[in-house]
C-alpha cells in the first residue's frame, strides 16, 4: 500500500547498464499520471547516473546499496518492499535477473524485491549474448511462471556495437505497461475462464508422431491476461516449452482426443472458453506397436483417419450464458473460412489468424488478427500477442454486456 493511499506508488529499481539513465525519463512519465516514486539503486547503477539526479526528480531519498549502514538498510528495505503498489526493475540486468530468479537477496535492492508483495514488473536490457543465454532465458520463464511481469527488450544496435535482442523497450512503452499494471481492471473477477493452448501429438509408432508448429504463446498469454483480470483459469494445453502462468489451473493434453476428453470434464463450468490450440485433424488409423522399419525402397502410405472436432463437440452444449470463442489458422480465403468456423463449431466469435503473415501465427511472440462476430469484423494491428490477449477478452466483455442486455 502506499503511504498516501490516494496516490499510488512504483518503487523503481535501477540497476547497471548503460540504459540507467533512462530510468529518469521511465521516472518523469510516472510522476506525470500522478504516481509516487521512489528509486533503489544497485552500487553498479550508481556508476552510471548519480543517485542525486534521482533524488531530485523523486522528491525522496534514493535507497542505494548501503552496507555500510546496516541498520538504516535493513529497516528502509521493509519499508520500501510495503509501500509499492508496483516493483518496476528498468533496466534489469541478467544479474538481477538470475538473483531474483535464485531468491537471493545480498543487496539493497534484491533485498527489497524479494520481500515485496506487490505485483513485480521488469524491463531488461543487456547485450544480446547474454540475453540469448539460456541460463537467462530460463531464469525469465521462472519469473514470468512466479507472475513477474516482463517488458521484453527491443532488437536494435546496442550500445555494446552488437546488434540484436537486449536493447530497453521504448521508456513510454515501460512507463504505459507500469500504468496498466498498476491501475489493472480486474473485470474477469468471479468468471471462470478455459483457455486451450498449443499443438496436439499423433502417435504413428512408439518413437514417431504427427505434430504442428504451434508453440502455445498465443494461448498461454491469453491465460495471464485472464488470470490478471481476476478470472479463475483452466489452461488446457499441448505439448509446449513454456511455464504455465501463476495461479491458474493446469491440464495436459497429448492428442486431439485427449484434449476433447479434458474439455469435455471442465467445459461446463466455464462461463467463457478460448480455444487457440491447434488440434490434430487427423490421427493415424493404426499406430504401430514397433518402429516402423524402411520399405527396401517402397513408398510408404500412412492411412489417417478424421479426429473430432473439439470446438464443435463442444459448440452443440453450448449453454446462453457461455461465450465460446475459437481461433482459425488460415494461410488462404482467411474471413470466408474463419467465418464458416464461427458458424459450424456454433462459437460467439472467431479469431481470425492469417498464418501467412509476417509476425503473425505459429511460434512468434506477435500476431496479426481479425475478431469476427456475427455482427462485426474488427482487424487490428500487428501487435504483442500478450496485447491481442487484452483485446479478445475486451471483445468477450462487450459480447457479454450485449448477452446481458438482451
Ligand atoms: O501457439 P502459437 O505458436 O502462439 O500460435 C498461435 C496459433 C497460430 C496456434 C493460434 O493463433 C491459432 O490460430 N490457433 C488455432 C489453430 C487451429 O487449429 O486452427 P483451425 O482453423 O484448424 O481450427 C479452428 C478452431 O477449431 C480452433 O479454435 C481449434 O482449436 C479448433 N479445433 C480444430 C481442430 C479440431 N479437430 N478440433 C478443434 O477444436
Amino acid at each position: 500500500m502506499s503511504a498516501d493511499t490516494s496516490k499510488k506508488c512504483v518503487v523503481l529499481g535501477v540497476t547497471g547498464g548503460i540504459a540507467a539513465y533512462k530510468a529518469c525519463e521511465i521516472l518523469r512519465l510516472l510522476q506525470k499520471q500522478g504516481i509516487d516514486v521512489y528509486v533503489v539503486m544497485t552500487r553498479n547503477a550508481c556508476s552510471f547516473v548519480s543517485p542525486l539526479t534521482f533524488e531530485t526528480l523523486s522528491g525522496h531519498p534514493v535507497a542505494v546499496d548501503t552496507f555500510e549502514r546496516p541498520a538504516t538498510w535493513e529497516v528502509e528495505h521493509i519499508a520500501l518492499a510495503k509501500r509499492a503498489d508496483l516493483f518496476l526493475i528498468a533496466p534489469a540486468t541478467a544479474n538481477i535477473i538470475a538473483k531474483m530468479a535464485c531468491g537471493i537477496a545480498d543487496d539493497m535492492l534484491s533485498t527489497t524485491v524479494l520481500a515485496t508483495r506487490a505485483p513485480v514488473m521488469i524491463a531488461p536490457a543487456m547485450n544480446t549474448g547474454m540475453w540469448d543465454n539460456p541460463a537467462t532465458q530460463q531464469n525469465l520463464r521462472t519469473l514470468e511462471s512466479r507472475g513477474v511481469q516482463i517488458v521484453a527488450p527491443a532488437t536494435g544496435y546496442l550500445a555494446c556495437g552488437d546488434s540484436g535482442a537486449g536493447k530497453l523497450e521504448d521508456v513510454s512503452v515501460i512507463a504505459q505497461r507500469a500504468i496498466d499494471a498498476l491501475f489493472a481492471v480486474q473485470d474477469l473477477k468471479g468468471l471462470r475462464v478455459m483457455v486451450t493452448a498449443g499443438p496436439t501429438r499423433e502417435p504413428i509408432d512408439p518413437v514417431r508422431y504427427i505434430s504442428n508448429r504451434s508453440s502455445g504463446k498465443m494461448g498461454y498469454a491469453i491465460a495471464r491476461a485472464a488470470k490478471r483480470r481476476g478470472a479463475d483459469v483452466t489452461l488446457l494445453t499441448g505439448p509446449v516449452s513454456l511455464q504455465p502462468p501463476a495461479g491458474v489451473t493446469t491440464v495436459s493434453f497429448t492428442t486431439t482426443r485427449d484434449l476433447l476428453e479434458r474439455a469435455l470434464e471442465y467445459a461446463d463450468a466455464q462461463d467463457i472458453l478460448i480455444q487457440s490450440a491447434a488440434p490434430a485433424d487427423y490421427r493415424a488409423k493404426t499406430i504401430a506397436d514397433q518402429k516402423i522399419k524402411k520399405q527396401g525402397g517402397e513408398d510408404f502410405v500412412l492411412e489417417m483417419i478424421e479426429n473430432p472436432d473439439v470446438a464443435a463437440t463442444l459448440g452443440k452444449a453450448k449453454r446462453a450464458d457461455q461465450i465460446f470463442v475459437g481461433f482459425a489458422a488460415e494461410t488462404q480465403h482467411v474471413a470466408e473460412h474463419a467465418k464458416g468456423k464461427l458458424e459450424k463449431k456454433n462459437l460467439d466469435m472467431i479469431v481470425a489468424n492469417d498464418v501467412t503473415a509476417a509476425g503473425a501465427g505459429f511460434d512468434v511472440d506477435t500476431n496479426i488478427v481479425t475478431l469476427m462476430t456475427r455482427e462485426d469484423s474488427r482487424q487490428l494491428p500487428l501487435m504483442s500477442k500478450d496485447e491481442v490477449a487484452d483485446r479478445i477478452l475486451d471483445r468477450i466483455q462487450e459480447l457479454r454486456m450485449q448477452k446481458t442486455n438482451a
